[in-house]
């Protein structure tokens, strides 16, 4: 059993792994400075069931400032998920999307070079690819906002750390995660919530943009399999995505269907930054690692509809 550094814990998708790791009896150090970007409770709340775990350790620490060495201490493997995510914030703030995502990144390298840690598992994200992210790994990058420049930026400062210091990294890009936890900015909760509350619901361009929809549980899964298959993982850079791909409007029918209630679209164009397309190509990933998605989009979003509804019970 491995002591597993988890960045970003607190957060939608670093709280779900933290689970899946202590399962399977991995003892796991935890990282988090609650960034502001949305709610602290919220996060305590996707923490909470870790934190009753006797193997679970937690540390309130900013990677932009805090003593990583001892944080790092005892620890195998590095899941760094923290990051500032959302694009459209990064137009506006992009100091802190800077900070997080690139100092951040090299503080952590700097630690994990220094401490000999053993495998690297840096998560990035399908935003490197650009406007249209449907290509294998080794396609040209052309990151369309500045939260896909800062998150490239980080990919290959993790890729000079390799090449320098022979850090074992693993980088792993996600394309559009979702299920029980996800983040309030995030497309699918906003129209979740606006069918739930007979809301209006914001739709930036035409609708028919696609998405790779990977469900929480299969994005968990891929990133188990880098960790368990690092012989094979490290030094290679895998798409991480779910198999069905579906436009926006494709989605608001099923949700539609899921909720037995219609959306009232308030139509604004396209925003600068917002991908069109994206259809991860998980081929490497299936060969090398063995992954397979396996959430239908229906059952996904019922998860995430339940979900939330008990959420809306509570507030
Ligand atoms: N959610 C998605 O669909 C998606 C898609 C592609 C890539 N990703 C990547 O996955 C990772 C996790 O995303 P998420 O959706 O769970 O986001 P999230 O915001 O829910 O989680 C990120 C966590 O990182 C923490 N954090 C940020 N900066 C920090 C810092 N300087 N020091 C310590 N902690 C810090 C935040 O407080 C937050 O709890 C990110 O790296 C993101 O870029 C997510």
């Amino acid at each position: 059993m491995s002591r597993c550094l988890i960045t970003g814990v607190a957060g939608f998708i670093g709280s779900h792994l933290s689970e899946a790791l202590l399962d399977q009896g991995h003892e796991v150090v935890g990282l988090d400075c609650f960034v502001p970007y949305y709610g602290r409770t919220v996060k305590e709340a996707n923490m909470a069931s870790s934190q009753a775990h006797n193997r679970f350790t937690f540390h309130e620490t900013d990677l932009r400032s805090g003593d990583l060495h001892s944080v790092l201490q005892g620890c195998e493997v590095i899941f760094h998920l923290a990051a500032m995510p959302g694009l459209m914030k990064s137009w506006s703030d992009f100091q802190l999307y800077s900070s997080c995502n690139v100092e951040g990144t090299q503080r952590l390298l700097d630690a994990a070079r220094d401490e000999k840690i053993e495998h690297f598992i840096h998560v990035s994200t399908s935003s490197v690819y650009g406007k249209e992210a449907t290509e294998p790994e080794d396609s040209p990058l052309k990151p369309f906002s500045p939260y896909g420049i800062t998150k490239l930026a980080a990919e290959q400062l993790c890729r000079a750390y390799a090449a320098n210091f022979d850090v074992p990294i693993t980088i792993l890009r996600y394309f559009s995660v979702y299920g029980p936890r996800q983040r309030p900015d995030m497309a699918y909760h906003i129209l979740i919530r606006a069918l739930l509350n007979g809301e209006p619901f914001t739709l930036y361009g035409d609708g028919e943009q696609t998405r790779s929809n990977t469900y929480y549980s299969d994005c968990v899964a891929a990133t188990r399999l880098a960790f368990e298959r690092r012989d094979r993982a490290i030094g290679e850079t895998f798409n991480v995505g779910g198999g069905e791909i579906l436009s926006l409007n494709e989605v608001i029918r099923l949700l539609e269907e899921i909720t037995g209630r219609s959306i009232v679209p308030d139509r604004r164009p396209a925003r600068p930054g917002d991908q069109k397309h994206t259809a991860a190509n998980i081929d490497k990933a299936r060969r090398i690692l063995g992954y397979e998605p396996i959430t239908r989009v229906k059952e996904g979003l019922k998860a995430q509809v339940e979900w939330q509804t008990e959420l809306m019970k509570k507030a």
